[in-house]
Protein backbone atom coordinates (compact mmCIF):
# COMPACT_ATOMS: atom_id res chain seq x y z
CA UNK A 1 0.00 0.00 0.00
CA UNK A 2 1.49 3.54 -0.82
CA UNK A 3 1.08 6.38 1.71
CA UNK A 4 1.86 9.06 -0.95
CA UNK A 5 -0.64 11.59 -1.03
CA UNK A 6 -2.89 11.72 -4.30
CA UNK A 7 -1.41 14.60 -6.46
CA UNK A 8 -4.48 17.47 -6.14
CA UNK A 9 -6.55 17.39 -9.39
CA UNK A 10 -5.38 20.76 -10.59
CA UNK A 11 -1.92 19.61 -10.68
CA UNK A 12 -0.55 20.09 -14.09
CA UNK A 13 0.41 16.32 -15.32
CA UNK A 14 4.39 15.79 -15.19
CA UNK A 15 5.86 13.64 -18.23
CA UNK A 16 7.09 10.00 -17.29
CA UNK A 17 9.68 8.71 -19.42
CA UNK A 18 10.99 5.17 -18.67
CA UNK A 19 13.49 3.11 -21.13
CA UNK A 20 13.65 -0.86 -20.10
CA UNK A 21 16.53 -2.71 -21.11
CA UNK A 22 16.51 -6.82 -20.20
CA UNK A 23 14.48 -9.91 -19.17
CA UNK A 24 10.48 -9.86 -18.41
CA UNK A 25 10.84 -8.87 -14.96
CA UNK A 26 12.34 -5.40 -15.87
CA UNK A 27 9.34 -4.96 -17.88
CA UNK A 28 7.45 -5.96 -14.87
CA UNK A 29 9.48 -3.58 -12.50
CA UNK A 30 9.03 -0.12 -15.16
CA UNK A 31 5.53 -0.68 -14.96
CA UNK A 32 5.32 -0.77 -11.48
CA UNK A 33 7.78 2.02 -11.04
CA UNK A 34 5.44 4.06 -13.60
CA UNK A 35 2.11 3.03 -11.03
CA UNK A 36 4.22 4.00 -8.12
CA UNK A 37 4.45 7.72 -9.06
CA UNK A 38 1.37 8.03 -10.80
CA UNK A 39 -0.26 9.83 -8.15
CA UNK A 40 2.33 12.35 -7.93
CA UNK A 41 0.91 13.19 -10.82
CA UNK A 42 3.07 11.75 -13.17
CA UNK A 43 2.05 10.29 -16.79
CA UNK A 44 3.64 7.84 -19.23
CA UNK A 45 5.49 9.78 -22.10
CA UNK A 46 6.42 8.44 -24.81
CA UNK A 47 9.97 10.55 -25.27
CA UNK A 48 12.81 11.53 -23.15
CA UNK A 49 12.64 14.79 -24.82
CA UNK A 50 11.40 17.56 -22.38
CA UNK A 51 10.01 14.52 -19.70
CA UNK A 52 9.81 15.94 -16.53
CA UNK A 53 11.33 12.39 -15.14
CA UNK A 54 13.35 9.89 -17.42
CA UNK A 55 14.08 6.29 -15.78
CA UNK A 56 16.49 3.69 -17.07
CA UNK A 57 15.95 0.36 -15.60
CA UNK A 58 18.99 -1.31 -16.89
CA UNK A 59 20.27 -5.16 -17.34
CA UNK A 60 23.39 -6.62 -16.25
CA UNK A 61 23.56 -9.92 -17.42
CA UNK A 62 26.02 -9.52 -20.74
CA UNK A 63 28.73 -7.00 -21.55
CA UNK A 64 28.20 -3.98 -22.36
CA UNK A 65 25.70 -3.54 -20.09
CA UNK A 66 27.31 -0.27 -18.52
CA UNK A 67 28.37 0.90 -21.55
CA UNK A 68 25.32 1.09 -23.07
CA UNK A 69 24.03 3.09 -19.77
CA UNK A 70 26.22 5.41 -19.82
CA UNK A 71 26.40 6.35 -23.63
CA UNK A 72 22.52 6.85 -22.84
CA UNK A 73 23.30 9.18 -19.87
CA UNK A 74 25.37 11.00 -22.68
CA UNK A 75 22.29 11.49 -24.92
CA UNK A 76 19.86 12.11 -21.48
CA UNK A 77 22.74 15.06 -20.16
CA UNK A 78 21.63 17.40 -23.28
CA UNK A 79 18.13 17.11 -22.83
CA UNK A 80 18.08 17.56 -18.95
CA UNK A 81 20.21 20.70 -19.58
CA UNK A 82 18.14 21.93 -21.87
CA UNK A 83 15.06 21.58 -19.64
CA UNK A 84 16.89 23.60 -17.23
CA UNK A 85 17.73 26.40 -19.47
CA UNK A 86 13.72 26.96 -20.00
CA UNK A 87 13.79 26.97 -16.32
CA UNK A 88 12.33 23.20 -15.81
CA UNK A 89 13.65 20.00 -13.99
CA UNK A 90 14.34 16.72 -15.30
CA UNK A 91 14.74 14.30 -12.87
CA UNK A 92 17.11 11.60 -13.99
CA UNK A 93 17.22 7.64 -12.26
CA UNK A 94 18.98 4.96 -13.01
CA UNK A 95 17.12 1.62 -11.88
CA UNK A 96 17.75 -2.07 -12.01
CA UNK A 97 20.17 -4.70 -11.92
CA UNK A 98 23.54 -2.84 -13.35
CA UNK A 99 22.28 0.30 -10.82
CA UNK A 100 22.54 -2.86 -7.96
CA UNK A 101 25.73 -3.50 -9.06
CA UNK A 102 27.30 -0.40 -9.57
CA UNK A 103 25.52 1.91 -6.74
CA UNK A 104 27.69 5.21 -6.27
CA UNK A 105 30.28 4.41 -9.04
CA UNK A 106 27.27 5.56 -11.32
CA UNK A 107 26.99 8.94 -10.11
CA UNK A 108 30.57 9.42 -9.76
CA UNK A 109 31.08 8.92 -13.64
CA UNK A 110 27.95 10.87 -14.43
CA UNK A 111 27.21 13.66 -11.41
CA UNK A 112 23.96 14.54 -13.22
CA UNK A 113 22.27 11.68 -12.25
CA UNK A 114 19.68 12.20 -9.24
CA UNK A 115 18.89 9.17 -8.46
CA UNK A 116 20.10 5.48 -8.29
CA UNK A 117 17.77 2.99 -7.64
CA UNK A 118 18.06 -0.88 -7.23
CA UNK A 119 15.72 -3.58 -8.01
CA UNK A 120 14.04 -3.64 -4.46
CA UNK A 121 13.98 -0.26 -3.88
CA UNK A 122 11.37 1.11 -6.35
CA UNK A 123 8.59 1.02 -3.53
CA UNK A 124 10.94 4.12 -2.18
CA UNK A 125 10.35 6.01 -5.13
CA UNK A 126 7.96 9.05 -3.92
CA UNK A 127 10.34 9.54 -1.24
CA UNK A 128 13.54 9.44 -3.38
CA UNK A 129 11.53 11.66 -5.89
CA UNK A 130 10.87 14.50 -3.11
CA UNK A 131 14.73 14.29 -1.58
CA UNK A 132 15.99 14.82 -5.31
CA UNK A 133 14.38 17.69 -5.91
CA UNK A 134 14.75 19.06 -2.57
CA UNK A 135 19.00 18.39 -2.27
CA UNK A 136 21.56 18.86 -4.42
CA UNK A 137 23.64 15.53 -5.08
CA UNK A 138 22.56 12.13 -5.77
CA UNK A 139 19.79 9.99 -3.61
CA UNK A 140 21.51 6.33 -3.53
CA UNK A 141 19.69 3.12 -2.63
CA UNK A 142 20.39 -0.22 -3.29
CA UNK A 143 19.39 -2.82 -0.07
CA UNK A 144 17.85 -5.86 -0.38
CA UNK A 145 14.95 -7.30 0.59
CA UNK A 146 12.43 -7.73 -1.76
CA UNK A 147 9.58 -8.53 1.02
CA UNK A 148 8.56 -4.56 1.03
CA UNK A 149 8.77 -3.82 -2.28
CA UNK A 150 6.02 -6.22 -3.40
CA UNK A 151 4.24 -5.07 0.40
CA UNK A 152 3.67 -1.65 -0.83
CA UNK A 153 3.18 -1.39 -4.32
CA UNK A 154 -0.25 0.69 -4.96
CA UNK A 155 -3.04 -1.15 -5.74
CA UNK A 156 -4.01 0.92 -8.51
CA UNK A 157 -1.98 0.18 -12.02
CA UNK A 158 -2.62 1.17 -15.35
CA UNK A 159 -3.96 -2.00 -17.01
CA UNK A 160 -1.45 -4.18 -19.35
CA UNK A 161 -3.72 -5.45 -22.15
CA UNK A 162 -4.70 -8.70 -23.30
CA UNK A 163 -1.67 -10.67 -21.82
CA UNK A 164 0.11 -9.19 -18.55
CA UNK A 165 3.44 -10.45 -16.40
CA UNK A 166 2.85 -10.97 -12.62
CA UNK A 167 6.40 -11.02 -10.89
CA UNK A 168 5.25 -13.79 -8.02
CA UNK A 169 9.43 -14.41 -7.17
CA UNK A 170 12.38 -12.92 -7.17
CA UNK A 171 16.11 -13.52 -6.81
CA UNK A 172 17.93 -16.33 -7.09
CA UNK A 173 20.17 -18.49 -4.82
CA UNK A 174 21.69 -21.34 -7.48
CA UNK A 175 24.58 -19.75 -8.27
CA UNK A 176 25.52 -20.87 -11.49
CA UNK A 177 29.33 -19.89 -11.84
CA UNK A 178 28.51 -17.52 -14.77
CA UNK A 179 25.74 -15.17 -13.60
CA UNK A 180 25.02 -12.04 -11.89
CA UNK A 181 21.86 -12.32 -11.03
CA UNK A 182 21.87 -13.66 -7.74
CA UNK A 183 24.35 -10.50 -6.67
CA UNK A 184 22.09 -7.80 -8.16
CA UNK A 185 18.74 -9.44 -7.21
CA UNK A 186 19.72 -11.10 -3.96
CA UNK A 187 17.98 -14.46 -2.15
CA UNK A 188 14.97 -16.04 -3.11
CA UNK A 189 12.20 -14.71 -2.07
CA UNK A 190 8.25 -15.70 -3.02
CA UNK A 191 5.21 -13.78 -2.86
CA UNK A 192 2.60 -14.77 -0.47
CA UNK A 193 -0.23 -16.52 -2.92
CA UNK A 194 -2.75 -14.42 -1.38
CA UNK A 195 -1.00 -11.15 -3.18
CA UNK A 196 -0.63 -13.41 -6.54
CA UNK A 197 -4.35 -14.28 -6.66
CA UNK A 198 -5.72 -10.37 -5.75
CA UNK A 199 -3.52 -9.07 -8.21
CA UNK A 200 -4.07 -11.67 -10.89
CA UNK A 201 -7.94 -10.91 -10.27
CA UNK A 202 -7.10 -6.93 -10.49
CA UNK A 203 -5.72 -7.65 -13.87
CA UNK A 204 -8.57 -9.70 -15.31
CA UNK A 205 -11.42 -6.98 -14.55
CA UNK A 206 -8.92 -4.74 -16.43
CA UNK A 207 -9.30 -6.98 -19.43
CA UNK A 208 -6.20 -9.23 -19.48
CA UNK A 209 -6.80 -12.36 -20.71
CA UNK A 210 -3.39 -13.90 -20.56
CA UNK A 211 -1.11 -13.87 -17.59
CA UNK A 212 2.98 -14.69 -16.84
CA UNK A 213 4.09 -15.48 -14.14
CA UNK A 214 7.99 -14.07 -13.44
CA UNK A 215 10.40 -14.69 -11.35
CA UNK A 216 14.22 -15.21 -11.92
CA UNK A 217 13.67 -18.91 -10.30
CA UNK A 218 9.97 -19.11 -11.22
CA UNK A 219 9.52 -22.74 -10.41
CA UNK A 220 11.09 -22.53 -7.21
CA UNK A 221 8.28 -20.09 -6.01
CA UNK A 222 7.27 -21.39 -2.47
CA UNK A 223 5.02 -18.69 -0.89
CA UNK A 224 2.52 -18.76 2.16
CA UNK A 225 -0.89 -20.16 0.99
CA UNK A 226 -4.15 -18.25 2.17
CA UNK A 227 -4.28 -21.90 4.10
CA UNK A 228 -1.30 -21.11 6.34
CA UNK A 229 0.42 -23.75 4.45
CA UNK A 230 3.97 -23.51 1.69
CA UNK A 231 2.23 -23.55 -1.97
CA UNK A 232 4.50 -24.49 -4.80
CA UNK A 233 4.38 -23.34 -8.42
CA UNK A 234 1.99 -26.14 -9.14
CA UNK A 235 -0.29 -25.15 -6.35
CA UNK A 236 -0.88 -21.94 -7.28
CA UNK A 237 -1.24 -22.27 -10.93
CA UNK A 238 -4.17 -24.31 -9.80
CA UNK A 239 -5.84 -21.98 -7.82
CA UNK A 240 -4.95 -19.16 -10.98
CA UNK A 241 -6.59 -21.42 -13.15
CA UNK A 242 -10.02 -20.89 -10.96
CA UNK A 243 -10.18 -17.20 -11.54
CA UNK A 244 -13.25 -17.33 -14.25
CA UNK A 245 -12.08 -15.51 -17.54
CA UNK A 246 -8.44 -16.04 -17.27
CA UNK A 247 -7.84 -17.70 -20.74
CA UNK A 248 -4.32 -18.34 -20.60
CA UNK A 249 -1.44 -19.13 -17.76
CA UNK A 250 2.31 -19.19 -18.68
CA UNK A 251 5.49 -18.91 -16.14
CA UNK A 252 9.06 -18.26 -16.73
CA UNK A 253 11.78 -18.35 -16.39
CA UNK A 254 12.16 -22.00 -14.95
CA UNK A 255 15.81 -24.15 -13.62
CA UNK A 256 15.03 -27.92 -14.59
CA UNK A 257 15.89 -28.39 -11.28
CA UNK A 258 12.90 -27.25 -9.55
CA UNK A 259 10.80 -29.10 -12.14
CA UNK A 260 8.92 -31.63 -9.59
CA UNK A 261 6.32 -33.99 -10.11
CA UNK A 262 3.00 -31.80 -9.30
CA UNK A 263 4.49 -29.47 -11.64
CA UNK A 264 4.99 -31.45 -14.72
CA UNK A 265 1.89 -32.93 -13.91
CA UNK A 266 -0.13 -29.50 -13.76
CA UNK A 267 0.82 -29.22 -17.60
CA UNK A 268 -1.55 -32.57 -17.89
CA UNK A 269 -4.28 -31.43 -15.71
CA UNK A 270 -4.78 -27.50 -16.60
CA UNK A 271 -6.15 -26.69 -19.54
CA UNK A 272 -5.41 -22.58 -19.73
CA UNK A 273 -1.65 -23.78 -18.80
CA UNK A 274 -0.24 -23.16 -22.53
CA UNK A 275 1.59 -25.83 -24.19
CA UNK A 276 5.05 -24.00 -24.42
CA UNK A 277 7.77 -24.10 -21.48
CA UNK A 278 10.82 -21.98 -21.43
CA UNK A 279 13.37 -24.35 -19.74
CA UNK A 280 16.98 -23.46 -19.75
CA UNK A 281 19.30 -25.84 -19.86
CA UNK A 282 22.65 -24.06 -21.28
CA UNK A 283 24.63 -26.54 -22.30
CA UNK A 284 24.22 -30.19 -23.34
CA UNK A 285 27.65 -31.78 -21.71
CA UNK A 286 27.79 -32.90 -18.47
CA UNK A 287 31.20 -31.51 -17.67
CA UNK A 288 29.99 -28.12 -18.59
CA UNK A 289 26.92 -28.29 -16.72
CA UNK A 290 28.74 -29.31 -13.65
CA UNK A 291 31.76 -26.28 -14.43
CA UNK A 292 28.35 -24.62 -14.32
CA UNK A 293 27.07 -25.82 -11.18
CA UNK A 294 23.91 -26.06 -13.07
CA UNK A 295 22.50 -29.16 -10.47
CA UNK A 296 21.87 -31.49 -13.20
CA UNK A 297 22.41 -33.70 -16.30
CA UNK A 298 21.95 -33.55 -19.86
CA UNK A 299 20.27 -37.03 -19.43
CA UNK A 300 17.94 -35.17 -16.95
CA UNK A 301 16.93 -32.44 -18.73
CA UNK A 302 16.02 -35.53 -21.47
CA UNK A 303 14.14 -36.93 -18.93
CA UNK A 304 12.25 -33.70 -17.93
CA UNK A 305 11.21 -33.22 -21.33
CA UNK A 306 10.03 -36.57 -22.18
CA UNK A 307 7.98 -36.44 -18.98
CA UNK A 308 6.57 -33.28 -20.12
CA UNK A 309 5.52 -34.44 -23.22
CA UNK A 310 3.80 -37.27 -21.94
CA UNK A 311 1.76 -34.93 -19.24
CA UNK A 312 1.24 -32.87 -22.27
CA UNK A 313 1.41 -34.13 -25.90
CA UNK A 314 1.24 -30.23 -27.52
CA UNK A 315 3.74 -28.91 -24.96
CA UNK A 316 6.68 -27.24 -26.79
CA UNK A 317 9.73 -26.67 -25.55
CA UNK A 318 12.17 -23.23 -25.38
CA UNK A 319 15.67 -22.74 -24.12
CA UNK A 320 18.55 -20.71 -23.30
CA UNK A 321 22.11 -22.08 -23.97
CA UNK A 322 25.73 -20.83 -23.09
CA UNK A 323 28.25 -20.85 -25.92
CA UNK A 324 31.91 -21.23 -24.56
CA UNK A 325 31.47 -21.37 -21.35
CA UNK A 326 35.19 -21.36 -20.09
CA UNK A 327 36.52 -24.98 -20.17
CA UNK A 328 34.13 -26.11 -22.63
CA UNK A 329 36.13 -28.13 -25.57
CA UNK A 330 34.84 -29.06 -29.05
CA UNK A 331 33.65 -32.30 -27.62
CA UNK A 332 31.72 -30.35 -25.28
CA UNK A 333 30.06 -28.38 -28.08
CA UNK A 334 28.90 -31.04 -29.84
CA UNK A 335 27.26 -32.37 -27.36
CA UNK A 336 25.12 -29.73 -26.87
CA UNK A 337 24.64 -29.51 -30.67
CA UNK A 338 23.21 -33.30 -30.39
CA UNK A 339 21.23 -32.54 -27.14
CA UNK A 340 19.61 -29.45 -29.41
CA UNK A 341 18.87 -32.21 -32.39
CA UNK A 342 17.77 -34.53 -30.27
CA UNK A 343 14.90 -32.89 -27.98
CA UNK A 344 13.43 -29.81 -30.68
CA UNK A 345 13.09 -26.67 -29.44
CA UNK A 346 10.22 -24.23 -30.83
CA UNK A 347 11.90 -21.51 -30.10
CA UNK A 348 15.03 -20.80 -28.09
CA UNK A 349 17.99 -18.08 -27.04
CA UNK A 350 21.37 -18.27 -27.84
CA UNK A 351 24.26 -16.26 -26.09
CA UNK A 352 28.29 -16.10 -26.11
CA UNK A 353 29.56 -16.64 -22.54
CA UNK A 354 30.42 -13.06 -21.31
CA UNK A 355 32.65 -13.03 -18.73
CA UNK A 356 30.95 -10.63 -15.33
CA UNK A 357 32.90 -9.43 -12.94
CA UNK A 358 32.91 -11.05 -9.48
CA UNK A 359 30.97 -14.11 -10.80
CA UNK A 360 33.41 -17.84 -10.73
CA UNK A 361 33.64 -18.73 -13.91
CA UNK A 362 34.73 -15.09 -14.75
CA UNK A 363 37.95 -15.49 -12.68
CA UNK A 364 38.30 -19.48 -13.95
CA UNK A 365 40.82 -20.90 -16.24
CA UNK A 366 40.91 -21.98 -19.65
CA UNK A 367 38.70 -19.19 -21.25
CA UNK A 368 37.77 -19.92 -25.03
CA UNK A 369 39.06 -17.75 -27.79
CA UNK A 370 36.34 -15.48 -28.91
CA UNK A 371 36.71 -16.44 -32.18
CA UNK A 372 36.00 -20.02 -31.09
CA UNK A 373 32.93 -18.83 -29.10
CA UNK A 374 31.78 -16.87 -32.24
CA UNK A 375 31.69 -20.15 -34.67
CA UNK A 376 30.05 -21.90 -31.78
CA UNK A 377 27.65 -19.88 -31.40
CA UNK A 378 27.13 -19.92 -35.07
CA UNK A 379 26.69 -23.79 -35.34
CA UNK A 380 23.87 -23.74 -32.12
CA UNK A 381 22.04 -20.66 -33.65
CA UNK A 382 21.68 -22.08 -37.32
CA UNK A 383 20.40 -25.77 -35.86
CA UNK A 384 17.64 -23.67 -33.86
CA UNK A 385 17.03 -21.19 -36.41
CA UNK A 386 16.29 -24.40 -38.46
CA UNK A 387 13.94 -26.32 -35.70
CA UNK A 388 11.93 -22.40 -35.43
CA UNK A 389 11.27 -22.53 -38.70
CA UNK A 390 10.37 -26.10 -38.83
CA UNK A 391 8.21 -25.84 -35.80
CA UNK A 392 6.43 -23.00 -37.18
CA UNK A 393 5.70 -24.37 -40.46
CA UNK A 394 4.45 -27.77 -39.03
CA UNK A 395 1.65 -24.97 -37.63
CA UNK A 396 0.07 -24.75 -41.36
CA UNK A 397 -3.28 -26.30 -41.67
CA UNK A 398 -3.54 -26.60 -37.58
CA UNK A 399 -6.57 -25.23 -35.83
CA UNK A 400 -5.90 -23.31 -32.69
CA UNK A 401 -6.78 -20.53 -30.49
CA UNK A 402 -5.36 -16.90 -30.96
CA UNK A 403 -5.86 -14.78 -28.85
CA UNK A 404 -5.72 -11.21 -30.44
CA UNK A 405 -3.75 -8.35 -28.74
CA UNK A 406 -3.70 -5.28 -30.64
CA UNK A 407 -3.45 -3.83 -34.50
CA UNK A 408 -1.42 -5.73 -37.05
CA UNK A 409 1.02 -3.48 -38.57
CA UNK A 410 -1.22 -3.48 -41.97
CA UNK A 411 -4.37 -1.78 -42.31
CA UNK A 412 -7.69 -4.19 -41.31
CA UNK A 413 -4.98 -6.50 -39.55
CA UNK A 414 -5.09 -7.91 -36.15
CA UNK A 415 -1.81 -9.41 -34.35
CA UNK A 416 -2.10 -12.26 -31.87
CA UNK A 417 -0.52 -14.83 -29.84
CA UNK A 418 -0.85 -18.63 -30.29
CA UNK A 419 -0.74 -21.32 -27.70
CA UNK A 420 2.98 -21.56 -28.57
CA UNK A 421 3.67 -18.13 -27.98
CA UNK A 422 4.95 -17.31 -31.78
CA UNK A 423 3.18 -13.88 -32.81
CA UNK A 424 -0.16 -14.41 -35.57
CA UNK A 425 -1.57 -12.13 -37.71
CA UNK A 426 -4.99 -12.33 -39.45
CA UNK A 427 -7.41 -9.82 -41.11
CA UNK A 428 -10.07 -9.33 -38.50
CA UNK A 429 -12.30 -6.82 -36.27
CA UNK A 430 -10.97 -4.79 -33.29
CA UNK A 431 -13.32 -5.77 -31.74
CA UNK A 432 -11.90 -9.15 -31.25
CA UNK A 433 -8.90 -8.09 -29.43
CA UNK A 434 -8.71 -8.83 -26.05
CA UNK A 435 -10.69 -12.68 -27.19
CA UNK A 436 -9.41 -16.25 -27.46
CA UNK A 437 -10.97 -16.83 -31.02
CA UNK A 438 -10.29 -20.32 -33.03
CA UNK A 439 -8.47 -19.85 -36.21
CA UNK A 440 -6.84 -22.03 -38.65
CA UNK A 441 -3.22 -21.68 -39.06
CA UNK A 442 -2.45 -20.71 -42.35
CA UNK A 443 1.10 -20.19 -43.02
CA UNK A 444 4.30 -20.67 -40.68
CA UNK A 445 6.93 -18.17 -41.19
CA UNK A 446 10.22 -18.05 -39.81
CA UNK A 447 9.22 -15.88 -36.82
CA UNK A 448 5.85 -15.85 -37.30
CA UNK A 449 2.15 -17.74 -37.87
CA UNK A 450 -0.63 -16.04 -40.44
CA UNK A 451 -3.91 -17.01 -39.50
CA UNK A 452 -7.53 -16.86 -40.39
CA UNK A 453 -10.69 -16.53 -38.19
CA UNK A 454 -12.52 -19.69 -38.04
CA UNK A 455 -14.55 -19.46 -34.56
CA UNK A 456 -16.33 -16.10 -33.20
CA UNK A 457 -15.48 -14.68 -30.00
CA UNK A 458 -17.31 -16.06 -27.03
CA UNK A 459 -14.49 -15.29 -24.62
CA UNK A 460 -14.16 -18.49 -22.99
CA UNK A 461 -11.69 -20.85 -24.39
CA UNK A 462 -12.98 -23.69 -23.16
CA UNK A 463 -16.02 -23.72 -25.02
CA UNK A 464 -14.10 -22.39 -27.46
CA UNK A 465 -12.43 -26.07 -27.62
CA UNK A 466 -15.91 -27.62 -27.19
CA UNK A 467 -16.60 -25.94 -30.32
CA UNK A 468 -13.45 -26.90 -32.54
N1 LIG B 1 17.11 -17.79 -14.30
C1 LIG B 1 17.25 -18.26 -15.59
C2 LIG B 1 18.00 -17.35 -16.55
C3 LIG B 1 18.45 -16.00 -16.17
S1 LIG B 1 19.53 -15.16 -17.23
C4 LIG B 1 17.93 -19.62 -15.54
O1 LIG B 1 18.33 -20.08 -14.53
O2 LIG B 1 18.09 -20.22 -16.57
C5 LIG B 1 18.97 -15.52 -18.84
C6 LIG B 1 19.97 -16.23 -19.67
O3 LIG B 1 21.09 -15.42 -19.93
C7 LIG B 1 20.55 -17.46 -19.01
O4 LIG B 1 19.72 -18.57 -19.14
C8 LIG B 1 21.84 -17.65 -19.76
O5 LIG B 1 21.69 -18.46 -20.91
C9 LIG B 1 22.21 -16.23 -20.19
N2 LIG B 1 23.36 -15.74 -19.43
C10 LIG B 1 23.42 -15.46 -18.12
N3 LIG B 1 24.65 -15.05 -17.78
C11 LIG B 1 25.40 -15.09 -18.91
C12 LIG B 1 26.75 -14.81 -19.22
N4 LIG B 1 27.60 -14.41 -18.27
N5 LIG B 1 27.17 -14.95 -20.49
C13 LIG B 1 26.32 -15.36 -21.45
N6 LIG B 1 25.03 -15.66 -21.22
C14 LIG B 1 24.57 -15.53 -19.97
FE1 LIG C 1 21.39 -17.07 -12.95
FE2 LIG C 1 21.55 -19.67 -12.56
FE3 LIG C 1 20.07 -18.18 -10.96
FE4 LIG C 1 19.31 -18.60 -13.45
S1 LIG C 1 19.53 -20.17 -11.85
S2 LIG C 1 19.29 -16.67 -12.38
S3 LIG C 1 21.24 -18.65 -14.55
S4 LIG C 1 22.29 -18.09 -11.13
FE1 LIG D 1 19.11 -8.44 -16.58
FE2 LIG D 1 18.71 -8.19 -14.04
FE3 LIG D 1 16.90 -9.36 -15.59
S1 LIG D 1 20.63 -8.63 -14.99
S2 LIG D 1 18.15 -10.31 -17.15
S3 LIG D 1 17.51 -7.27 -15.68
S4 LIG D 1 17.44 -9.94 -13.53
Amino acid sequence: MSTTPLAPANQPRKRLFVKTWGCQMNVYDSARMADVLAPLGYAPAESAEGADMVILNTCHIREKASEKLFSELGRLRSAKQAKEAEGGRMVLAVAGCVAQAEGAEITARAPYVDIVLGPQSYHRLPEMVARATRAAGAVIETEFPAEQKFDQLPEASAPQGPIAFLTIQEGCDKFCSFCVVPYTRGAEYSRPAAAILAEARRLVAQGTREIALLGQNVNAYHGEGPDGATWGLARLLHALAEIPDLARLRYTTSHPRDMDDALIAAHGAIPSLMPFLHLPVQSGSDRVLKAMNRGHTADEFRRIADRLREARPDLALSSDFIAGHPGETEQDHQATLTLIAEIGFAQAFSFKYSPRPGTPAAGAPLHVAESEKDRRLHEIQALLRDQQERFNRSRQGMRCDILFTGLGRHPGQLAGRSPWLQPVHTEGSPALIGRVVVCEITAGHPNSLAARILGGATGDPNQEKAAA
